[in-house]
């Protein structure tokens, strides 16, 4: 039971931030610079093949791990600890009460029984780690525990993956943990930092799109779909002939031809609209709540021109774009340009390099 608390709860070295999802390997290493202000030290984006990590899986640990070789030497770090996180889908968490007071044997084993009752999978394939929330309202002699238990192979690919480009694997968070870690640092844009109010971060990705409501220091929703950045990509393979690896350099890159804004782009747009309101709908219809304040975009594909007021006007819901770097002091050697482009996708990296100050 040990080895996942380690991993999760461990006062750790400074780390890198390792993002590690279906199109490519996102580090981040940020630095205190004084005055509780961060300052982004170093990143780099590598691209990964298109089999290396399906499904949030590692299918090619050879792949994965050369890739992170390969990003790690672009950034030029001299840390070597990572923090890395396991998708929402292989963790369960759930909260239990128990007496206050036990033994931390005691609670061991309290965790263990109420584990066994509510995971899907046998205990020898999950790691099983906990943290007292604090005593339950009301009653001073129960607290909250909450108890998170997650597939062993998940973590353990992942780490195999860091170990094999020469990087120590020291801290594991949950993806969505790291989202809304990072969205703090996009949280004092909101008006009235959005205090009691309903805030959906919506992730769009190269195949997948994320949307996490955050209320106050709360994830109350998450949940994801298959749509992402991919579809395009087979639009310009079907229309422009090209193959999918062309078709990714050159939306990048331009070169499409002239029809490619109105053929490709405002029809994907105009789907992400539709796909985010009815994640949207979704999740009023089943929540108490009735309103979602703002909507904060992320993924490579917030950084496609148009896509905020596109957005924003199909669900009438104030949107803006993350860059979760607007107030940190940024290294000199770093292209602020390229930075702009790239920071709407590397918040959750970001989230991970967090895991240094906390
Ligand atoms: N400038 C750009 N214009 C258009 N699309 C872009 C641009 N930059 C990145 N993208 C797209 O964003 C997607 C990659 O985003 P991101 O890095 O967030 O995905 P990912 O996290 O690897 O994928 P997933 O979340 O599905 O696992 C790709 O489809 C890429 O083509
Ligand atoms: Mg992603």
């Amino acid at each position: 039971m040990r080895s996942l608390a380690e991993l999760f709860a461990l006062r750790s070295p400074p780390v890198i931030g390792l993002d590690l999802s279906a199109s490519s390997v996102k580090m981040v290493e940020l630095a205190p610079a004084g005055r509780g202000e961060l300052c982004l030290q170093s990143y780099a984006i590598e691209p990964l093949p298109r089999d290396a990590v399906v499904d949030a899986g590692i299918a090619n640990l050879d792949a994965t791990t050369e890739a992170i070789r390969r990003c790690y030497k672009r950034m030029g770090s001299r840390l070597k600890h990572v923090a890395m996180a396991v998708p929402g889908a292989a963790v369960i968490t759930r909260k239990i009460v128990c007496p206050a007071g036990l033994s931390d044997d005691e609670m061991e084993a309290t965790v263990e029984s109420e584990a066994i009752q509510y995971i899907p999978f046998a205990l020898e394939e999950v790691n099983l780690d906990f943290q007292v929330l604090g005593p339950v309202s009301d009653n001073a002699e129960l607290v909250e525990v909450l108890v998170a238990a997650s597939r062993r192979e998940k973590i353990e690919d992942r780490i195999a993956a860091a170990e094999g480009a020469g990087l120590i694997g020291l801290l594991m968070d949950v993806e969505s943990h790291a989202l809304q870690t990072a969205f703090e640092l996009v949280r004092p844009r909101l008006p009235a930092q959005a205090r009691d109010q309903n805030v959906a971060v919506v992730d769009i990705g190269s195949s997948m799109t994320q949307v996490t409501v955050i209320r106050g220091p709360e994830v109350v929703y998450a949940r994801e779909q298959a749509f992402g950045g991919n579809q395009v990509n087979i639009e310009i393979q079907r229309l422009y002939g090209l193959s999918l690896e062309e078709a990714e350099t050159a939306k990048k890159g331009g070169g499409l031809p002239g029809g490619y804004q109105a053929e490709v782009v405002e029809p994907f747009m105009q789907n992400a609209a539709i796909e985010i309101q009815r994640a949207l709908q979704f999740f009023l219809s089943s929540s108490e709540y009735n309103r979602i304040e703002h909507i904060v975009l992320c993924g490579g594909c917030a950084t496609i021109q148009g896509l905020e007021s596109v957005v924003a006007s199909r669900t009438r819901i104030a949107t803006l774009v993350a860059n979760p770097f607007a107030k940190m002091q940024v290294a000199a050697k770093i292209n602020l340009k390229r930075l702009m482009a790239d920071a709407p996708a590397l918040i959750t990296a970001c989230g991970l390099a967090m895991r240094s100050f906390d």
